[in-house]
C-alpha cells in the first residue's frame, strides 16, 4: 500500500547521498575520476577542460546578459532609429571577432595539449602490453631479457614518477582502455595496436575500466591500478617472475592436482605446474590480486569459492563455464588458488 511513499523516500535518500558524495568530493570518489588528476597527461586534460569550462560560462554569462538588456529595453522608442541601428552593427561586428578569437585561442589550446600529451620518442622505463578480452585484461610486462617478461590479468602495477608505455590490443571486439586520474580514453582494436603514454605523479590505487560497449559483461570489465614507489615496483615484479608457490598442505595438493588434470587447465596458465591455457587470466599469482573475475568480486577464499561454483550466476555469458565441480575438489581448489600469492 505504501510502497510508492517509501521508493519516492528511498530516491530522495538516495539522491541526498550521492549529491553530499558529489560535494564532498572526498576519497570515496577520487579514484576513478578525470577531475582528479594524478598523471602529468590527466594534469594536462584537466587543464584544458578546466579552460574550456571557464570560456563556456563567461560566454554563457555574457549571452544571458545580454538577453536581459534586450528585454529591458525592448519598448525604447529610438530602437528604430539610424544611431541605434549603426551601434548595434558595431556591437555584433564586435562580438563576432570576440566569439572568433575565443574559438582560435580554444582551438591551438587544445591543438597543444595534444601534442604534450603525444607519446614522444623516448624510452620508456617499463613497457606493458594490454590486451582486451571479453570480458577481462590481459597484462603482459614486457622486457628485452625475455626471460623477464611475465603475465599478469586485471591489475597494472606502475612505478610512481616513470614513464610507461602501454601498448593496446584486443582480442575479440572493440574495447576501450580508460584510467580517468591518468590519462583519456584509447581505444583497444581488433587487428591494430594503439599505443598510451602513462606518467603518474603520485603514489596511490586508481580503477581503470572499459569505456566502450563490448558485450553483455561490459560493465564488468574494470582493472586496479597500483602506482607504488619504484623500489616496490622493482619488488613486485622480482615476486611476479616467481613460479607459482608449491602446495604444502593436502588440501592444497587436493586443489592443484584438481587443477592440472581437469577443465581448468586448457584455459590457464599456473607457471611452475602442467597447466598451460592461454584462453583465459593466468593465474600464477592469483592470490595476491585484490579483485576477481575483472572487479566483480573482492578476493578471497569465500568469493573465489563462489565463483567456481558457478560463475554463469556472477557473470552471466563470460566464457568461464559452469563446470559442475564436486563440493570436496571445489574447496581444495578454492584453497589451492588462494595461495598462490
Ligand atoms: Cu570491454 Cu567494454
Amino acid at each position: 500500500m505504501n510502497s510508492a511513499p517509501s521508493s519516492a523516500k528511498s530516491r530522495a535518500a538516495g539522491a541526498a547521498i550521492l549529491l553530499a558524495g558529489v560535494l564532498s568530493g572526498g576519497c570515496a570518489v577520487d579514484w576513478q575520476s578525470a577531475i582528479h588528476p594524478r598523471g602529468t597527461e590527466s594534469g594536462h586534460i584537466f587543464d584544458l577542460m578546466m579552460m574550456f569550462g571557464g570560456v563556456c560560462v563567461f560566454v554563457y554569462v555574457l549571452v544571458v546578459g545580454a538577453l536581459a538588456l534586450a528585454l529591458l529595453h525592448r519598448r525604447r522608442s529610438d530602437s528604430g532609429s539610424p544611431r541605434r541601428e549603426r551601434a548595434l552593427r558595431r556591437g555584433l561586428g564586435g562580438w563576432a571577432a570576440f566569439i572568433a578569437t575565443t574559438l582560435f585561442v580554444l582551438t591551438v589550446a587544445s591543438y597543444a595539449v595534444d601534442r604534450r600529451i603525444a607519446i614522444a620518442a623516448e624510452a620508456p622505463a617499463v613497457k606493458v602490453r594490454m590486451t582486451g578480452h571479453q570480458w577481462w585484461w590481459e597484462v603482459e610486462y614486457e622486457h628485452g631479457d625475455p626471460s623477464r617478461r611475465f603475465t599478469t590479468a586485471n591489475e597494472l602495477r606502475l612505478p610512481v614518477g616513470k614513464t610507461t608505455i602501454v601498448e593496446l590490443r584486443s582480442q575479440d571486439v572493440i574495447h576501450s582502455f580508460w584510467i580517468p586520474n591518468l590519462h583519456g580514453k584509447l581505444d583497444m582494436i581488433p587487428g591494430r595496436v594503439n599505443e598510451i603514454r602513462l606518467l603518474p605523479t603520485r603514489v596511490g590505487r586508481y580503477r581503470g575500466e572499459c569505456a566502450e560497449f563490448c558485450g553483455l559483461q561490459h560493465a564488468h570489465m574494470a582493472f586496479d591500478v597500483d602506482v607504488v614507489p619504484v623500489e616496490d615496483f622493482e619488488g613486485w615484479r622480482e615476486a611476479q617472475l616467481q613460479p607459482a608457490r608449491q602446495p604444502t598442505s593436502a588440501s592444497e595438493h587436493r586443489g592443484q592436482q584438481y587443477f592440472v588434470t581437469r577443465e581448468c587447465a586448457s584455459c590457464h596458465q599456473v607457471r611452475g605446474t602442467p597447466a598451460g591455457g592461454r584462453a583465459g587470466p593466468e593465474l600464477t599469482h592469483v592470490g595476491s590480486r585484490r579483485t576477481l573475475a575483472a572487479g566483480a568480486l573482492p578476493n578471497g577464499r569465500g568469493p573465489l569459492a563462489a565463483w567456481l561454483a558457478d560463475p554463469q550466476q556472477i557473470k552471466p555469458g563470460s566464457h568461464m563455464p559452469y563446470v559442475g565441480i564436486p563440493p570436496d575438489d571445489l574447496d581444495a581448489l578454492a584453497t589451492y588458488l588462494q595461495s598462490l600469492r
